[in-house]
């Protein structure tokens, strides 16, 4: 099964391949994207990509005629940073790649946004291949064109590391999800990316395809075993979602009564302030701290959802259906070790979709659809911190 979903943009609309065996057909797949032509192209990879996925994509490409070189990066949230940018830049530079020469991001979400940015910045930008190997890379990270690195306000430390505070937007002129790549995934990177898939199935109702999430719900079974035709169309059916809400609003502009892009930060101002918590873990266990990000979207989306409750905007039914559903991921549904409520909201306040100071919550709304809410009281805020509390 392999499916082609087409991304509209105003630029230059761009397609998102899916299917298994794909990454063998890298190179003609670029050479068909591109617009000119290009005589050499780099790689950044994911370490933990196993090295046999990395030599089929420089292969491919070499096969078309590319000088390939590749470089690799450890991902961490605290290498998503501009240091590793200016590494990527220098490292292309060595191999002296042109305007029209591409660079392929062949990994998760974090090598994804690292290396659209340090694309988007080279030579004023040059060709982009999102080669997503994760779950969330597949569904989200990869298509859309957001990129970008989080700056530490203080060296070291993840409470002052301000998420995406710096990038731009480059559309890729390509996505190549191969769903081979995920079956060396460990199963809580596999889960996360159910996170977001959840967080696409809320959103149904304006992605145009309100039957997702009841989908979801017979198969989930399916993904975490890795069925592989379950992943093509669990993948096609979320890029098809965040596709048509991206052709809506590519940057972001829609105002808060429309809701556009932004919708899709639904259960993610939680989800930020909690993932910059670094002793915070799923079961409580040092060993499993930080909590990663999809971990930290699962609880987010949690949390929304009281919040939208104790605002009556959903009923009980739908605030119990997410809890189910993202336990049923094998995710955290609650977790200890929160600060007060207080602090979590100050944390709260520092995301970037904060406007004049106000809190910006995107929160799901009965109809399979999610709203703006400017200002929120802070009684419902807190509702929604409860919902995620482990009561010791
Ligand atoms: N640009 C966007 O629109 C957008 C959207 C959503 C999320 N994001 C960003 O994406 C990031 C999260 O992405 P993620 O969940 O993919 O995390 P990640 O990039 O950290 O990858 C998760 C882990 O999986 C490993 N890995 C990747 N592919 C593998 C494979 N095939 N086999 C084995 N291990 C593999 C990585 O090394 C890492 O340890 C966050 O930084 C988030 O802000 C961006």
């Amino acid at each position: 099964m392999r499916f082609q979903i087409p991304v509209h943009v105003a630029d230059r609309s761009y397609t998102v391949h899916i299917g298994p065996g794909l990454f063998a057909q890298v190179g003609n797949l670029t050479a068909l994207a591109l617009q000119r032509q290009a005589h050499r192209a780099f790689i950044v990879a994911d370490a933990r990509v196993p090295a046999s996925v990395v030599i089929a994509v420089a292969d491919s490409l070499k096969s078309v005629g590319l000088a390939v070189r590749s470089w690799a990066l450890k991902p961490s949230e605290q290498d998503k940073s501009l240091a590793s940018v200016e590494r990527i830049l220098i490292e292309m530079a060595k191999a002296k790649l042109e305007r029209d020469d591409p660079v392929i991001a062949l990994g998760g979400g974090i090598i994804g946004d690292v290396t659209g940015f340090a694309a988007a910045i080279y030579r004023r930008g040059i060709p982009v291949i999102q080669c997503p190997t994760t779950l969330l890379a597949m569904v989200d990270a990869s298509v859309g064109g957001k990129t970008g690195v989080n700056l530490a306000l203080a060296e070291g430390s993840l409470a002052d590391l301000k998420k995406n505070f710096v990038g731009v937007f480059h559309q890729p002129r390509l996505v190549i999800a191969d769903i081979d790549s995920l079956k060396t995934l460990p199963p809580r990177v596999l889960r996360c990316g159910l996170a977001e898939c959840i967080k696409h199935g809320l959103l149904g109702a304006i992605g145009g395809d309100t039957a997702l999430l009841s989908w979801m719900e017979t198969r989930l079974d399916l993904f975490l075993a890795q069925d592989p035709d379950s992943l093509v169309e669990l993948v096609s059916r979320n890029v098809a979602i965040k596709a048509r809400i991206v052709a809506g609003d590519e940057r972001e502009e829609a105002d808060d009564a429309t809701g556009g892009r932004a919708l899709l930060n639904l259960g993610h101002t939680f989800a930020h302030a909690i993932e910059t918590i670094s002793h915070l873990s799923p079961d409580g266990t040092p060993k499993n701290a930080p909590l990663q990000h999809g971990e930290a979207v699962g609880l987010g989306l949690i949390a929304a959802a009281a919040t939208s409750r104790a605002l009556q905007l959903c009923d009980a039914a739908t605030a119990d259906r997410i809890t189910t559903i993202i336990n049923r991921a094998g995710l955290p549904t609650r977790i200890a070790g929160l600060p007060t409520d207080e602090e979590l909201i100050a944390q709260m306040l520092h995301d970037k979709k904060v406007r004049a100071g106000e809190l910006r919550l995107i929160l799901p709304t009965q109809s399979g659809d999610a709203q703006v809410v400017r200002n929120p009281p802070s009684e419902a805020v807190k509702a929604g911190i409860a919902a995620i509390v482990l009561p010791v």
